[in-house]
């Protein structure tokens, strides 16, 4: 849905090959997206030696395995979010990505949302110690109306390489995964590190609500939302308290490729500011920035990734781990002392 067009308008990159187990997918795919190459095989487009770099965007177990395969056969490697689905099998790709000089991007595209940069730069620039940050990340009952309205229409074929079994069979795990990884990110992008969490979940309804305290390593107070799915329209949003002004943010549903809505408050001049972004495809910024990190480090220049790496990924896989496991014990969980899977 996304990451093909990023490729296909991004202004340093080009679409070497496509891959898909499905031949029907790939060979579609590969057409309208004017793909070079068109593979079934993944071991075959990883030897094909003009593929500088791989997107993966399959079923989040698939991910590390895939990644580690693209790093042994010296690919870069873009890689949906989240990470992986354990605590050990991140870990071990970070140790691959480390004794590599192979750059690992994580597929946290809000960090490409001009709203959301301009945010960053005022926490990072401007703002002075940050009190609080409070993020809320709620779907919407209306969601795939809203969505199929927009969206191309989705493609598969029988030859789909998934995992077996409903990916939606547990639903905690699924929505902490494909929904929480957004937020921990988002958190962790603007607030900074995260040492602990103490959550609390409540079912009603046919509805999930993870509310979760948030020790951020710089003292920060912080609380995240995550609720499935909220009577209303998509909410997603965040609030900082800092030292010299504070940041409103409505974000929009990813898939209208609007920039978020952030009202920046600075207290020396009394004003709020808000960046239009009129630029909102976040999909093909993310991929132009992974391509530029690749390019920098090619040409001798290395420049700073700005999208999320191996250490935000890994991070992130933690803070979901200690965010099930808090709300199921009822305890605060240090993200330093999880294992398992979420
Ligand atoms: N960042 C975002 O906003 C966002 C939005 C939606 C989905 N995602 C992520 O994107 C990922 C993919 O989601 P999806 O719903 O498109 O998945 P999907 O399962 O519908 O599609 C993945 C495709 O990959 C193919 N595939 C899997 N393993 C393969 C292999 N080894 N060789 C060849 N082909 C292979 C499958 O045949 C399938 O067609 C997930 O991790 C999801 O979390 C991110």
């Amino acid at each position: 849905m996304a990451h093909l067009e990023a490729v296909q308008k991004g202004r340093n990159v080009m679409l070497a090959a496509v891959c898909d187990r499905d031949e029907g997918l790939a060979d579609r795919f590969g057409r309208q997206y004017d793909a070079e190459r068109i593979h079934t095989d993944y071991d075959a487009m990883l030897a094909d030696g003009s593929v500088d770099a791989v997107i993966i965007a399959t079923a989040d177990t698939f991910h590390v395995p895939a990644a580690r395969r693209a790093l042994a056969a010296g690919k870069h490697v873009f890689c949906e979010k989240p990470l992986g689905v354990t605590v050990e099998e991140v870990e071990e790709l970070r140790a691959d990505v480390q004794s590599s000089d192979l750059v690992l991007q994580v597929g946290h595209m809000m960090r490409f949302d001009p709203g959301i940069q301009s945010a960053h730069a005022f926490v990072t620039d401007e703002m002075g110690e940050m009190l609080a940050l409070k993020a809320w990340y709620c779907d919407s009952t209306y969601r795939y109306i809203m969505t199929d309205a927009v969206q191309p229409v989705t493609r598969t074929g029988p030859d789909a390489l998934r995992p077996p079994g409903d990916r939606k069979a547990d639903l905690h795990r699924y929505n902490l995964l494909a929904h929480g990884s957004h937020l921990v990110d988002l958190a962790r992008y603007l607030g900074g590190p995260i040492r602990s969490v103490q959550a609390r979940l409540l079912e009603r309804h046919g509805a999930m609500c993870w509310f979760v305290d948030v020790d951020f390593d710089s003292g920060a107070l912080g609380h995240l939302d995550l609720t499935l799915q909220v009577r209303m329209d998509w909410h997603e949003g965040l609030q900082i308290y800092g030292q010299h002004g504070s940041v409103l943010a409505k974000i929009h549903n990813p898939w209208y490729y609007k920039s978020s809505e952030v009202d920046i408050f600075r207290e020396a001049t009394g004003s709020y500011s808000r960046v239009l972004g009129a630029d909102g495809h976040f999909y093909r910024r993310q991929i132009e920035a992974f391509a530029d990190v690749i390019r920098s480090e090619q040409a001798g220049t290395p420049t700073t990734m700005n999208g999320a790496s191996i250490d935000d990924g890994v991070a992130s896989v933690r803070a979901l781990v200690a965010i099930r496991r808090s709300a199921d014990s009822g305890k605060p969980v240090d993200l330093a002392d999880v294992s398992g899977p979420v």
